[in-house]
């Protein structure tokens, strides 16, 4: 608790360019939080170089990801939106947490195998210990409630694990935080493989829409999609395509699965797919507006980004010190 509100944490890695996927499974509902949580939301660059990334392309979207926090709504007054690698505790306390994670549960999670699929030449510790530092970036802020979408939930629960075991072995340190998925973009599918996750590392970039895409381009992915030999707009078994589509224009409309099905009874999927792609540059638009206004002063995006590595270091350390102490660490001697 901080001032008698609970505590919200999620982060982003700024490895790519975002995608509606982390916009509609998290970064849009991050400011659902804001009012009656004090929330924390960190740009995770030091998660990012689990995979090679070219320095001046992180750079950039470290500055990209902090805009777009903002450009969706989270206000940095009442949010502390900060840089991982700012925050130096988060790496100290990945450190502990690695010697209270076993090898075993860390063979277990379907990212790394998943991602060490993808970059075997490249199968470092790093990507093996990875939810070790996201279990440090959660348990540093006594955090109680984790929004993001459903490829997550799996590091949550290990986050859980680990905390868990520590408070067993010390008695009560962390607070055990709950995964929050949302219900409606928990997880949204490729438009080239609708049975794979929408990835900002996909390298086909018709499968993926993302939210700095113009107008036109996002109604050409759309019309784009793959979707099935019927012709009926309807949720159903086996139609992954549409029902992503229809998942997506439910997230932007609000609409549900049945009212989108007599919107669209008796006409093609060439209409419902422009629908769909209409809808979602719609809601984009202002928040690109915004993107661009707030990228276009650096300076302005330094000062947040100052502020708000400040006052997640003063949460930071307090949880730090006391896992120190418990550990046995002597602290610097004072004078
Ligand atoms: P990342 O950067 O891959 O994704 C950021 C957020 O977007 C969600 N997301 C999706 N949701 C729905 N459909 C999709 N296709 C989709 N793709 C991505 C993710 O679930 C995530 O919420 N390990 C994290 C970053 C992280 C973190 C943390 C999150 C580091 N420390 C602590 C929460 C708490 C990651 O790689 O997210």
């Amino acid at each position: 608790m901080i001032n008698d509100q609970k505590i919200c944490f999620s982060g982003v890695q700024p490895s790519g360019n975002l995608t509606i996927g982390n916009y509609l499974g998290a970064i849009r509902n991050f400011s659902n939080y804001s009012d009656a949580y004090k929330c924390f939301y960190c740009v995770v660059d030091q998660h990012a170089i689990t995979v090679r990334q070219v320095p001046a392309e992180l750079r950039r979207r470290t500055y990209e990801t902090l805009a777009l926090y903002m450009a969706c709504g989270l206000d940095p007054e009442k949010n502390t939106l900060y840089v991982q690698s700012h925050v130096p505790a988060h790496a100290e306390l990945g450190w502990i947490l690695n010697c209270f994670t076993m090898f075993g549960e860390l063979s277990r999670m379907t990212q790394f195998k998943d991602k060490s699929s993808r970059h075997a030449d490249n199968v470092n510790a790093g990507l093996f210990t990875y939810p070790v530092l996201m279990a440090a970036d959660i348990l540093l802020y006594q955090t109680d409630v984790v929004p993001t979408g459903v490829d997550q939930k799996q590091h949550v629960e290990l986050c859980r694990d680990i905390a868990e075991r520590f408070n067993q072995i010390y008695s009560g340190t962390f607070t055990v935080p709950e995964p929050m998925i949302s219900q409606s973009g928990k997880k949204i599918m490729s438009l080239a493989e609708p049975t794979k996750k929408m990835s900002k590392s996909d390298e086909n970039p018709n499968a993926v829409v993302y939210i700095l895409d113009d107008k036109d381009t996002i109604i050409r992915k759309f019309r784009r999609a793959v979707t099935d030999s019927d012709t009926c707009v309807r949720f159903a078994e086996g139609k992954d395509g549409i029902n992503n589509l229809m998942t997506i224009y439910s997230c932007f409309t609000g609409k549900t699965m049945e009212e989108i099905e007599r919107e669209f009874d008796g006409k093609g999927y060439g209409d419902f797919k422009t629908a769909v792609g209409e809808v979602c540059a719609d809601a984009l638009a202002p928040v690109q507006a915004r993107f661009a206004q707030l990228l276009a002063d650096k300076a302005g995006l330094e000062a947040q980004m100052k502020k708000g590595a400040d006052e997640a270091s003063y949460y930071a350390r307090k949880t730090l010190s006391k896992v120190q102490k418990k550990l046995g660490f002597v602290p610097v001697p004072r004078g």
